[in-house]
């Protein structure tokens, strides 16, 4: 059977997806289990039965004599439990007599041309959510001791060559099931590549204000990965998984890219057996979790996206940039240029008033910006991170006239208003957490840990969510609000909620992330046209479940143009840069104290969001005057930044001296490129840029449109006519063979802006 890039031979026992340059094939293994046969390069729908002959050539007689043989050795699909399969296990489920066998026979296959879209849950779906033309695999496997009936779910992103894949649990017994684990995805695949060369695992991890480091690893025999176990997402490592070959380049090299869509524990893991084949596995972390499925019951596991591509990162970035607009990120902002703002975070921290808020609002206005962005403190009686989370009202001896006469004189302005919170937290020093005590997450007679003096509230509960949404509800309304960013800063720990039974103390941690996301929805919901922005302690929350809700995410506290190189390369190799919080801050910066040219800031800031974080009634005119030329450039460049093609051309961590990257708009007509001159040596070469992405039949014009050893003044001068900025005009072909020479300068982070447009022959 046939339909829309699925292709079910039953003869063969092959079931497989293909999108515009990969296949993904499953088989049936001995007319009994799912197998794993095939994700990689696209092949023709030739008869395959030679190498299922070679994988699994045990006789029945074999198979009975056996079993833990074939079951140790086969490529499965979504493996199971206890039933002589020693690598890491999809799914565990404990029964009423405390059996935890479970054993997923096949039992038959629907396709369907949509993609529904996940109860409670992020989910990618078609043109629009609810409008899903996404062709859909769904294959039944039941476990016909329990009645456990399991189905994966494959949808295939044809041109963005990924494949989407879920899996509902279903309780068709007649008896409670404990589910102790629930993985979203598992793929048993080859440990080398096309080469013959042992694959190497790419993850990214961190710490606050470093986020999104690159690390490879090779994958030895055994388990080796990366998880969560802190209730949320975190900064240390990425719900990511890049399996690639040796050495791979932008360009160059095979990689499978798996991402997962939660913000909850998580745990992606790559094993390596004696046989040399890998098994990888992702979902939600086994550790604090179980769930209760009474009879007719149904659990739906997140969702895991993936992607193959066998020309280097860059390829596989490019697919998930693309899904990610496209199939994710939903709502008024999805494909609309944001407001260019200014945060008062780092400019007064929690040091201000309604006169200081408008002194900046109103420079900020003069120089281009559009909306100012009330950061923490603004609440209850919060004058420093000791008190007040939870009480979600205006501090009026700080705010005189409260948010309606600030908005309302932003309003006046021309200006847009913007406001943090973080809704999920609770100080001990609150009016909630005095009269509502059992709203924490905290084990009863135990003294919680705090973490910056707070704690969790259990969102896992409707009634906290309630009394979340309720506050910020009244808070949205008292004035003309466009934007929130919704802040999390901690940990959770001392697991325990008072809704629910001991039995079932295990949902708490999925339950909590349901919670959040139900939270988000409402607010959504409520008010259709806000930008949400996440953050958590910086980027700590930084997943492609987030992104579901709000289109953009601060990547990291750091806002030190410099290190900003490296979190923000490592996050556009994820994600696409529409969706990368990105500002301009002060010098000495407030987390390094390193001092980076203005322009050279703006520059680095442009390739995500884009706004401030500064008082800027204390910057020179020289700087106010570079800001307007900064919002000028964001204005005229962000379509293109937000939606075309992203090339990586050189790396400053791989290189040590110099960064660049650029954006291809889809029809290959224009490009931005950022070249950044970061380390100075005596004696340093002209750099030659090979500039990926064009069109190599197109002739283009390149012009240097700022540089950062510019002062505004020359620049004004400088650029009296667009012919006078063309350095040179060549194909695409030459710009990408020849390529471009960028002369050395003077000093460290030095950076220049080229714009590079196609012209007439
Ligand atoms: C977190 C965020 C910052 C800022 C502070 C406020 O650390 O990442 O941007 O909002 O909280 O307390």
């Amino acid at each position: 059977m046939t339909k829309n890039n699925i292709l079910v031979d039953e003869a063969q026992g092959i079931l497989r997806l293909d999108t515009a340059n990969t296949t993904y094939a499953m088989n049936i293994s001995n007319g009994l289990y799912l197998g794993h046969f095939y994700y990689g390069a696209k092949i023709p729908s030739d008869d395959l039965s030679y190498k299922r002959a070679l994988t699994t050539p045990m006789s029945e007689e074999a198979l009975k004599k056996d079993f833990c043989v074939y079951m140790d050795s086969t490529d499965f699909e979504y493996p199971g439990w206890g039933t002589g399969d020693s690598r890491e296990g999809a799914i565990k489920v404990r029964d009423g007599n405390g059996v935890t066998r479970t054993n997923l026979l096949y039992k038959g296959y629907r396709i369907s041309s949509s993609k529904a879209l996940l109860p409670g849950l992020p989910s990618t779906f078609g043109t629009k959510p609810g409008e899903s033309e996404v062709p859909t695999l769904q294959i039944d496997l039941e476990d016909p001791d329990t009645g456990l009936l399991v189905t994966l779910f494959y949808s295939a992103f044809y041109e963005e060559d990924v494949i989407a894949r879920r899996v509902e649990v279903r309780n068709n017994g007649k008896e409670d099931l404990v589910l102790e684990r629930v993985l979203s995805a598992s793929m048993d695949m080859p440990a080398v590549d096309r080469d013959g060369r042992d694959f190497e695992l790419l993850t990214f991890y961190g710490i606050w204000a470093r986020e999104f480091t690159r690390d490879v690893r090779a994958i030895g025999f055994g388990k080796t990965g990366v998880q969560s176990i802190i209730g949320k997402t975190n900064n240390k490592n990425q719900p990511f998984l890049g399996i690639m070959s040796k050495g791979t380049t932008q360009e160059q090299g095979e990689i499978y890219g798996l991402q997962f869509l939660y913000s909850g524990n998580f745990a992606s893991y790559v094993e390596k057996g004696p046989n040399r084949g890998i098994r990888v596995s992702m979902g939600i972390h086994p550790e604090e979790f179980s769930w209760t499925l009474a009879p007719g019951e149904v659990f739906y596991a997140p969702e895991v996206v993936m992607t193959y591509s066998s020309c280097g990162l860059g390829k596989m970035s490019r697919s998930f940039h693309d899904l990610f607009r496209k199939h994710l990120i939903r709502g008024a902002w999805k494909d609309k240029k944001r407001p260019i703002l200014i945060n008062n975070w780092e400019a007064t921290y929690f040091d201000f008033d309604t006169e200081k808020l408008l002194s900046i609002a109103k420079k900020a206005k003069e120089c281009g910006i559009e909306m100012l962005v009330m950061d923490d403190g603004w609440f209850g009686k919060r004058n420093d991170p000791d008190s007040s989370l939870g009480d979600w009202w205006v501090n009026e001896e700080k705010l005189q006239g409260g948010l309606a006469r600030l908005g309302g004189e932003l309003e006046a302005m021309g200006m847009k208003f913007g406001i943090w919170f973080e809704p999920e937290m609770v100080s001990p020093d609150s009016e909630l957490y005095r009269a509502h005590p059992d709203y924490a997450i905290a084990v009863p007679g135990r003294e919680p840990s705090r973490s910056r003096n707070q704690l969790v509230l259990d969102v896992s509960r409707e009634d906290v969510r309630d009394y979340i949404f309720t506050g910020m509800s009244k808070v949205l309304k008292s004035a003309k609000i466009s934007y929130v960013k919704w802040d999390m800063n901690r940990h959770l720990t001392d697991l325990y909620s008072a809704a629910l039974p001991a039995g079932r103390q295990g949902e708490l941690l999925h339950r909590f992330v349901l919670g959040v996301y139900d939270l988000q929805e409402r607010l959504l919901s409520a008010f259709p046209d806000l930008l949400l922005e996440n953050c958590s302690s910086g980027g700590a929350r930084f997943d492609p479940g987030m992104l579901y809700y709000s289109p953009q995410i601060w990547t990291s506290d750091d806002t030190d143009a410099y290190e900003r190189i490296h979190v923000q390369e490592g996050a556009q190799t994820l994600y696409p840069l529409s969706s990368l919080g990105a500002h301009v801050s002060v010098c000495p910066n407030h987390v390094t104290g390193r001092i980076v040219p203005f322009k050279t800031r703006g520059h680095i800031a442009l390739a995500g969001t884009f706004g401030y974080e500064l008082d800027i009634t204390k910057l020179s005119s020289e700087e106010h005057e570079m800001i307007r030329q900064q919002t000028a450039m964001y204005h005229e460049y962000n379509d293109l930044i937000r939606t075309g093609d992203y090339y990586r051309i050189a790396s400053y961590q791989e290189n040590g001296f110099y960064d660049c990257y650029g954006v291809v708009s889809k029809d290959k007509s224009e490009m931005l490129l950022t070249f950044i001159h970061v380390m100075n040596q005596p004696c340093m070469p002209e750099r030659w840029i090979c500039i990926k992405g064009l069109d190599p039949e197109k002739l283009y014009a390149v012009e240097q449109i700022d540089d950062s050893t510019e002062v505004p003044s020359q620049k004004a001068e400088k650029a009296s006519s667009d012919s006078d900025r063309v350095l040179c005009k060549a194909h695409g072909a030459t710009l990408a063979n020849a390529g471009l020479v960028v002369p050395c300068r003077y000093g460290d982070f030095q950076s220049v802006l080229y714009r590079i447009r196609e012209v007439k022959e």
